[in-house]
């Protein structure tokens, strides 16, 4: 039977989780958006979905049949081509061997210290701007600017078109309708085609400037090819980052003996931040892989033409591998998938930990006490077909 997740799926996913597990690892479900897809909760079935080269994420081979699974009433976006063709989440080998190779090698460590030295400091800056004991809503004071900030800074966005990158991407990132879509996709693509065109002629110490000028000329890559790589980054570098704060913070709060344990000692935060990429699984649901022939999922046959999603939040929350799965421990050893697994692993792993943990350790240095303005059940949260995002989380910190 094919199971129509609720409105309320986005405010508390675990209570499906539960009930879909109990039918098996994989379930046909609407989502609350309208589309009918496959999802994988079982924790096994899940990490060899994501590395299954038969699954396939080719855009054109998805979109040709995407159609047919939306319900009558659906959510209806689309994507702007020129931006999403050589997205990484949008191809397979070789292809994406090609590019994901040219990204490697221009977003290295040396250019990685450098973005964190920028990072750490706008961390400290907002961390500083915020009012001590007053109302504040964390997202828009601190989680969003500073997410938003890094993957500029590593891109190289330049500081003043940085507010208008970010409101252009929103319908994007966010599956808004059509219309959005192809308005701040044009306002994009036209910018980061001057953007190219100047640091051809002069480099900065940026990613676009070294996919522009690549150490191997294995890494040459067409215009189409690297503005579509580097609008990916912005796209994918900042939504996850701000849920990871935000969310990261909701949880601290309903978990004070964890806050406690962090105050106490806060060189704790970096390894305490792979229990909260677990707890909060930023990226909740995988993109999306196509089935081009039936194939079998833990003992469910999938047939040809079919939109398969991992559940990644499901999948960390999974009761068979830990006791008390919806408990913050950072005694605990986590295991997660909150970046993925096999080659479509996060491209930026690294600036989102590094974020994580400078604005952890900005928060509790600058604050002592912690407390929500508003009772859980009352936080209001969006979805689209792959995000969940926290609109606002208010807050007063002292
Ligand atoms: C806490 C923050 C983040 C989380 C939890 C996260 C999670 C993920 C996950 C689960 C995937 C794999 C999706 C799939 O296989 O369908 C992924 C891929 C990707 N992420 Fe992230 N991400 C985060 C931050 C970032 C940042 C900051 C950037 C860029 C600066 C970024 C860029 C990418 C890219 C480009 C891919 C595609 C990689 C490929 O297909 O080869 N992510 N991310």
């Amino acid at each position: 039977m094919i199971e129509e997740l609720g409105k309320d799926f986005v405010k508390d996913p675990h209570k499906y989780y539960e009930r879909m597990r109990l039918s098996g690892p994989v379930s046909e479900v609407v989502l609350p958006r309208g589309l009918k897809v496959w999802i994988v909760t079982g924790s096994a079935e899940a990490r060899s979905v994501l590395m299954d080269r038969r699954l396939c994420k080719d855009i054109w081979f998805g979109t040709a049949f995407a159609g047919k699974h939306l319900r009558p009433n659906a959510v209806r976006t689309a994507w702007h081509p020129d931006l999403v063709r050589y997205n990484l989440l949008n191809v397979d080998p070789p292809v994406h061997s090609r590019l994901r190779r040219a990204m490697a090698r221009a977003l290295d460590a040396d250019l990685l210290n450098r973005v964190g030295e920028r990072v750490e400091v706008t961390t400290n800056e907002l961390a500083s701007r915020v009012p001590v004991g007053e109302t504040i809503d964390l997202v828009e004071a601190f989680a969003a600017p500073l997410a938003f900030s890094g993957v500029a800074e590593l891109v190289g966005i330049p500081e003043p078109n940085r507010e208008d990158v970010h409101r252009w991407t929103i319908p994007l990132v966010y599956f808004r309708p059509a219309e959005e879509v192809s308005e701040g996709g044009e306002n994009l693509l036209a910018l980061l085609r001057g953007l190219l065109e100047d640091r051809r002629s002069q480099p900065g110490d940026d990613l676009l400037s070294r996919l522009a000028h690549p150490s191997d000329p294995s890494d040459v890559l067409s215009d189409q090819e690297l503005i579509s790589l580097v609008s990916n980054m912005v796209m994918a570098g900042y939504e996850t980052t701000q849920q990871l704060i935000s969310v990261g913070v909701l949880g601290l709060i309903e978990h004070p003996e964890q806050l406690a344990i962090l105050r106490s000692d806060p060189t704790r935060v970096p390894k305490a931040l792979d229990e909260l990429l677990r707890w909060v699984s930023p990226a909740p649901f995988s993109t999306p892989r196509y089935t081009t022939e039936e194939i079998e999922i833990g003992g469910v046959r999938v047939p040809r033409g079919e939109i398969v999603l991992v559940a990644v939040d499901a999948v960390n929350h999974d009761p068979e591998v830990r006791s008390c799965p919806h408990a913050i421990d950072f005694d605990s050893s986590p295991t997660h998938i909150a970046f993925g697994r096999g080659i479509h692993f996060c491209a930026g792993a690294s600036l989102a930990r590094m974020q994580g943990e400078l604005a952890f350790a900005a928060l509790l240095e600058h604050f002592k006490e912690w407390e929500l303005i508003s009772t859980v059940e009352d936080l209001e949260w969006t979805h689209t077909h792959i995000t969940r995002s926290l609109e606002s989380l208010l807050v007063r910190l002292s």
